[in-house]
């Protein structure tokens, strides 16, 4: 009945949520600290609330499905002419889009690993041929040289930068050697985190002026807004206008995209908060390191960590649930051979609980 690769393809594992903790280890929904999916620890700031309550009250309405008012202002904070975007329920659902618009069947994609599931996903969806860029031999750096290697004939290669769980982040003179050298080929990249790492390395204002390269965006990381999707491409004007057409006509509900386009009105506020970021992720870094954890370096609000020898992950993970807190096991994933953990960065008060919490199950785990 079903397709073949139905049976293939892995669903998307969002992980344990707060209220799982709560009914199978009875901790108190508020006293849990979910720091395993990549969100921003602080809740949106009133004037977003504000937005999101008053498009509330025409909820009996469309949104007007070209988006053009929350264009023109994502057009305005990334540099750009607002014809050079496409939105999108969440970047997820563009790296959807970019496939259904690019690939034919057996096309070749190429997917470096670890990275975000959801490529591999939507590639094997439209039966193309996924072939995986391995990157754990070269401490998970994306280096031009070898994606040119592998990427040559390929239709479609995905770039995320920074990339999830590795924080890895390219530099923009790498990625446009990559689209310069493979001219034929759709270079997709995911700039989801940009803005916890150099936002000079973004390639979003080039993607304008090259036919083979498309960035996405995403509302759910630096703007806080991931329980909204709201997500967004930014490519030459022929690739976003035809993203365009094949995406769902009111894929951003109003009130996500009000509150999108307030988000983008109160940006002192998400920079506020970036910085807060960027300096618990360095005390975070150091405290993981001290408990003999390998850290790596990351540009992104997360950190990937390896456990020390004989450190279970999975063992670690339940013995953080039970206090609490919840961290991604990501040691099953495509590309990751030892045992990893990727925790987001919270705040102040929810990183020294988080060591708190690895130091003392990693001492019950040495008895
Ligand atoms: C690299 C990357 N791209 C895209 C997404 C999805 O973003 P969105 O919530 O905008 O769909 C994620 C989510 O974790 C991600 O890690």
């Amino acid at each position: 009945m079903f397709r073949p690769v139905i049976r293939l393809v892995e669903p998307y594992d969002a992980g344990v949520f707060p209220e799982d903790v709560t009914r199978k280890y009875g901790v108190p929904k508020e006293k849990v600290v979910n720091v395993a999916s990549n969100e921003l620890p602080y809740p949106p700031p009133e004037a977003v609330v504000a937005a999101v309550s008053k498009a509330a009250v025409a909820a009996n309405r469309y949104p007007k499905p070209d988006y053009q008012e929350l264009k023109e202002s994502i057009g305005e904070y990334v540099g750009v002419p607002s014809e050079n975007i496409a939105v999108g329920c969440g970047a997820s659902e563009l790296i959807d889009v970019v496939c259904k618009v690019f690939l034919e069947a057996f096309d070749r994609v190429v997917v470096p690993v670890p990275s975000y599931s959801m490529y591999v996903f939507f590639a094997m969806l439209r039966d193309a041929s996924v072939e995986l860029l391995e990157t754990e031999g070269c401490n998970f750096e994306l280096r031009a040289e070898d994606i040119i290697r592998r990427g040559e004939g390929a239709k479609l290669l995905f770039l995320p930068s920074p990339n999830n769980p590795t924080g890895f982040q390219m530099r923009r003179s790498e990625i446009l050697s990559v689209a310069e050298a493979l001219p034929s080929s759709i270079i997709v990249v995911d700039e989801a985190y940009v803005e916890f790492g150099d936002l000079r390395e973004s390639v979003a204002e080039d993607a304008t002026g090259l036919d083979n390269l498309v960035v996405l965006r995403s509302f759910s990381k630096f703007f806080g807004l991931a329980g909204l999707r709201v997500g967004c491409a930014v490519a030459s004007k022929e690739v976003a206008a035809t993203l365009e057409k094949i995406r769902l006509p009111f894929c951003i509900s109003g009130v996500a995209a009000a509150a999108a386009k307030a988000a983008l009105e109160n940006l002192e506020y998400y920079q506020e908060m970036k910085e807060k970021i960027i300096k618990e992720r360095a005390f975070l870094e150091s405290k993981l390191k001290e408990l003999g954890l390998k850290v790596f370096p990351s540009a992104a609000n997360f950190l990937l960590a390896r456990l020390p020898e004989g450190v279970s992950a999975k063992t670690l993970t339940e013995a953080l649930l039970r206090a609490g807190v919840i961290v991604r096991d990501v040691s099953g994933v495509l590309g990751l051979s030892r045992e990893c953990l990727r925790v987001t960065v919270g705040t102040a008060e929810e990183n020294r609980r988080i060591c708190e919490c690895i130091k003392t199950s990693l001492e019950e785990n040495r008895r």
